[in-house]
């Protein structure tokens, strides 16, 4: 297994990572460029033009590591990611600011995992049926259902699922085969074991630290053989695993290793997906594993 790094194709969204340093990423989402801490950003900015005039800059605040925004433009709050992929309709999502959280409703190189995932589901004879959870406000299930796919989407937080319908709605798939449940991962898996279901391809994202909608911690740490566990039991014989991860102290050979055990006749790649400024310096953000039959 060789590791590989991936990153977004340009011209398939209305991103890009103007630069970063100092703790901070400088980017452009679709009109708006805005200023996000991003602690592993530990070497120093290039870009001396734009960090002055940029719409929205979030910062940490100084109790309990929190995050708030302020406005540098009026009427900056809101406003649309676009990605397009030459074989899908174009997709909007909506992002906006809020409250406590430095994310705003898209991770962006996370469109290099949908560059693969519209490859492998576009021009499928039967329409697949994919799992995804961990799902937030719908990326991959927005992608799969352009691409003709029964997506199950799965989330904790009742609000991000509202969000993700709203996607869903914007872009004209209200009626597209999407089922939404507001539910815990592996308390899902573990129902849908029962039931007997099984997919074509089941993509996830679990976060190092999350919570149930209960309120229940959530850790990747000590849910990842649980939820490789309920992928195994849920995947069909050739189906694939997406698996990505973010923010944990492991390198992508480690995840690997855990997904080799429960999928050991798949074949494996991983690495690391990165964004690419204009001038080549990059910021790597997730791991990931893809296990193919
Ligand atoms: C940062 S997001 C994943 C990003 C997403 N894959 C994308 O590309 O847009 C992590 C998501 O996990 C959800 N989450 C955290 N703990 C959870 C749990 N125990 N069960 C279900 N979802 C959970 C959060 O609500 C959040 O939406």
């Amino acid at each position: 297994m060789t590791i590989q790094t991936l990153t977004p194709t340009p011209a398939h969204h209305t991103y890009q990572l103007l630069d970063s340093g100092n703790g901070q990423r400088l980017e452009q989402f679709g009109n708006r460029r805005i200023i996000r801490p991003d602690t592993t950003c530990l070497w120093r900015p290039r870009n001396t033009t734009h960090w002055n005039s940029v719409d929205l800059r979030c910062v940490k605040t100084q109790q309990g590591g929190s995050f708030a925004w302020q406005e540098q433009r009026a009427g900056a709050q809101a406003w649309t990611y676009t990605y397009h992929h030459p074989k899908l309709q174009k997709l909007d999502f909506a992002l906006r600011s809020s409250e406590h959280s430095k994310n705003i409703g898209i991770f962006p190189e996370q469109a290099a995992h949908w560059d693969w995932l519209t490859t492998k589901l576009v021009g499928a004879t039967q329409a697949p049926s994919i799992l995804n959870l961990f799902a937030y406000t719908g990326g991959a299930t927005l992608v799969a259902a352009a691409a003709g796919a029964q997506v199950c989407h799965v989330d904790a937080s009742k609000s991000t699922v509202a969000w993700a319908r709203e996607n869903a709605v914007a872009n004209g798939l209200a009626d597209a085969p999407i089922r939404w449940i507001v539910e815990d991962c592996v308390t899902f898996i573990e129902r849908e074991i029962k039931r007997g279901k099984k997919y074509d391809g089941i993509i996830m994202d679990p976060p190092a630290f999350g919570r149930d909608p209960r309120g229940k911690p959530f850790s990747f740490e000590d849910s990842f053989h649980q939820l490789m566990a309920g992928a195994q039991a849920l995947l069909a014989p050739e189906g694939f695993l997406l698996l990505n991860v973010y923010s944990v102290p492991l390198y992508a050979t480690h995840i690997a290793n855990v997904v080799g055990d429960y999928f050991p006749h798949h074949t494996l790649e991983a690495g690391e997906l990165h964004l690419v400024a204009k001038d080549g310096r990059t910021v790597p953000c997730n791991l990931f594993v893809r296990a193919t039959y």
